[in-house]
């Protein structure tokens, strides 16, 4: 087996969204531009209770997916699908946008706090014109595995015999929430043909000899097997991986395709209000 090391470490960029929310955002900037199969992963969070929380009004998607997994407070959506609802911490909202979907993503605090994690997941061409789709999880139906001196929930993928309720045919996404002791180490078998990274949000870890400090995403390299070694507070992280789709990716903000042509398309779409094909009734809020 081939441990995989860190191949790039991405430090964040604080992203100022809304009034007073800030975003640290790693995939999706200029010194990692999209990571196939993923276009952008965001770490959102607030833990000041004074702090006013504007959240993402009515906004448009195109050609991926979005995968949002809260850790603290909530979110408050609703979508041009018809779907409306509040998402507790601990709960998951994937989000399959494809032809196109308008939603709200309204963070809320619980007890001053917020935190979460945004992911986008690229679709390949033929399925970014599908049918939007659309699954949310409460924080039961996210399974918990304990092993040793580790607590890993299961989102997407495989731990200690247990599959998580997210399944992406195309990327096969692995997407698990590891909580470790002092000084555990986390051992994970990781196909070859998956991109992967982790980024730490709570205490220190380390991949081999590469410290991983937060607000950081640590691109893996090659190889089969994970080793991430908490440090001596302990560590939380998330361990992301997908197989890549291999074509070309042409983003203009919320729309991604595989061309400028297409991405015209939308916006022209957008612009004459055709972006959304079937239409439930949606207020924004
Ligand atoms: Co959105």
């Amino acid at each position: 087996m081939t441990v995989r090391n860190v191949s790039q470490l991405v430090r964040a960029t604080a992203v100022s969204e809304g009034a007073g929310v800030t975003v640290h955002r790693t995939i999706g900037t200029p010194a990692r531009r999209n990571l196939d199969p993923f276009l952008m992963l965001d770490h959102f969070g607030s833990d000041d209770p004074d702090q006013y929380i504007a959240g993402f009004p009515s906004h448009p998607h195109r050609g991926f997916i979005t995968l949002t997994y809260m850790l603290d407070g909530h979110m408050e959506h609703q979508d041009s699908m018809g779907n409306q609802g509040d998402l507790r911490a601990g709960g998951a909202q994937w989000m399959k946008a494809a032809s196109g979907v308008i939603h709200s993503e309204m963070p809320k605090q619980t007890e001053g706090l917020m935190r979460g994690f945004q992911l986008w997941i690229n679709l390949p061409s033929s399925e970014k014109m599908s049918e939007p789709a659309y699954q949310e999880l409460t924080p039961g139906a996210i399974p918990a595995v304990e092993a040793a001196g580790a607590r890993v929930r299961v989102l997407s993928g495989e731990y200690g015999g247990v599959t998580g309720p997210i399944d992406d045919p195309n990327t096969h996404v692995v997407y698990l929430d590891v909580e470790l002791e002092p000084d555990a180490v986390f051992d994970y078998e990781l196909p070859v043909s998956h991109t992967a990274f982790v980024n730490v949000f709570e205490g220190v870890a380390r991949i081999g000899d590469a410290e991983l400090p937060r607000h950081h995403l640590a691109v893996l390299g090659e190889g089969d097997r994970v080793l991430v070694a908490a440090g001596e507070s302990g560590a939380r992280f998330i361990l992301v991986g997908g197989r890549p789709i291999g074509e070309p990716v042409v983003q203009y903000g919320p729309f991604v395709m595989t061309s400028s042509e297409e991405i015209e398309q939308a916006m022209r779409d957008y612009r004459d209000n055709r972006l959304v094909r079937a239409r439930a009734a949606f207020h924004a809020s």
